[in-house]
């Protein structure tokens, strides 16, 4: 097989990859170890920043979003039983974000990229990169049942692979440095068939920690509560979770509403950084890259501003000759990573409770809320963060 622009990955990072290269006219090849019903089964982030809901409609792939989709203007801080409301929107000249699952954006874009006449390969899983340092590496993958092995040649090879795809691991060890932070905890997600209980996110920490209450439908919620990351999921009954989501979040006069819980799993918190980005002609987007504790929500949307640069780019190399943009495209990620690390790991350790920490901790923590209370410059400052920071 050859193609432009070989992308490991169907993740968020790799559909937008090759959805914006095909409306530039380049050419690309997905390959994806899971199946297609994996892939558009897998539940995980839920919310889009502004920009990320504009680039959806811009593919025109933002109707059913637009329909199923939540809207949120603002997001609900709770400690010490109390409830304080965030305008994101008031503080951000009328932004909003989108609640909708990950997985039903990773549907719209796959639909849309199979009717553009786009090429994912299900069920391929990369195994070796080779000649990154030249101008024609290769990608060997293994597929099909009977596994058989073939080989993707490319100018370019873009890792969109996730945390632990083969992509990084392909950037030598000599120049790669990596930052990493590992935290105490994990959470537990749902997803519960329930009315709606709130009219907005509530990020909250109370009671034994971190709880957040976010949703998918009018019918179906989706919450998380700080757990120890080396808990077994079946040591939490669905009676546990409902009374550690109750301590966390109810406050006097009103409770959450109980359902029944369909989907639980628990996932552990990660900061991590790898640098540079880039190295030859192999170029790392998303979580190949980069991982966020997800309290911030920035995951899912790092991997598409970070193809977002690289497509840019890729465009502006193969439109004018012009490869600046390609040489500059760590460096150009890496600020917005930075800053989106930031704010994650301030989210994460503002809300949860991390028993390896002291009191004074502990109380800087709560000092950190109430200045979100108090002071509309650390409002806005957050609120600015969660929708989306402009783009350099
Ligand atoms: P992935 O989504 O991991 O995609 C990588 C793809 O590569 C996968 O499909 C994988 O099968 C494939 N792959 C791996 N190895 C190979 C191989 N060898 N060959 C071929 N294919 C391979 N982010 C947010 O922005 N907002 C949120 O609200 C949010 N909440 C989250 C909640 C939870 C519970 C979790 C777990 C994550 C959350 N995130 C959130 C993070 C977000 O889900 C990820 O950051 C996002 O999926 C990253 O996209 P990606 O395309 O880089 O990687
Ligand atoms: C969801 C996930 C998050 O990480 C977050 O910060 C907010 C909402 C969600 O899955 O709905």
């Amino acid at each position: 097989m050859r193609t432009q622009v070989g992308i490991i990955g169907a993740g968020p990072a790799g559909l937008f990859l090759a959805l914006l290269l095909q409306r530039a006219g380049i050419a690309s090849v997905v390959l994806e170890a899971r199946s297609r019903a994996e892939v558009e089964g897998t539940v995980r982030a839920g919310v889009l920043e502004h920009w990320v809901t504009a680039l959806m409609h811009e593919l025109g792939l933002g109707e059913r979003m637009a329909r199923e989709g939540h809207f949120h203007g603002g997001i609900t801080l709770q400690w010490n039983r109390e409830r304080h409301h965030v305008d994101i929107s008031g503080l951000t000249g009328g932004k909003a974000v989108t609640v909708y699952a990950q997985h039903e954006v990773l549907k719209d874009l796959i639909a849309g990229l199979l009717a553009r006449g786009g090429t994912i390969v299900f069920g391929a899983a990369a195994m070796d990169i080779q000649g990154i340092e030249t101008d024609s590496p290769r990608v060997t993958f293994r597929c099909g049942e009977a596994g058989t092995v073939a080989t993707l040649q490319c100018d370019y090879v873009v890792g969109a692979d996730g945390f632990h795809g083969p992509g990084r691991q392909a950037m030598p060890l000599s120049v790669r440095h990596e930052y990493q932070k590992i935290y105490p905890f994990g959470w537990l997600g749902i997803l519960t068939r329930a009315p709606l209980s709130w009219h907005e996110l509530i990020y909250t920490n109370q009671a034994g920690g971190f709880a957040l209450l976010s949703t998918r439908s009018p019918l179906v919620q989706r919450m998380y509560i700080q757990c120890d990351p080396a808990d077994n999921i079946a040591q939490w009954s669905d009676r546990r979770i409902w009374d550690e989501l109750h301590a966390r979040l109810d406050v006097d006069g009103w409770s959450l509403t109980e359902g029944e819980i369909f989907q639980k799993g628990i996932i552990p918190l990660r900061s991590f950084v790898c640098e540079p980005m880039q190295y030859g002609r192999l170029f790392l987007a998303g979580d190949a890259a980069h991982i966020v504790p997800p309290t911030g929500a920035k995951g899912l949307n790092l991997a598409v501003a970070d193809v977002l640069v690289l497509s840019r780019a890729l465009e502006a190399a193969y439109r004018r000759n012009d490869r600046n943009g390609l040489e500059r495209y760590s460096a150009v990620c890496l600020r917005r990573v930075w800053k989106a690390e930031r704010f994650s790991w301030y989210m994460t350790t503002m809300l949860h409770r991390n028993e390896s920490e002291t009191d004074f901790e502990r109380r800087i923590h709560f000092a950190d809320l109430d200045l979100v209370r108090t002071s509309e410059s650390a409002a806005r400052l957050l609120a600015e963060n969660y929708v989306g920071l402009p783009f350099d």
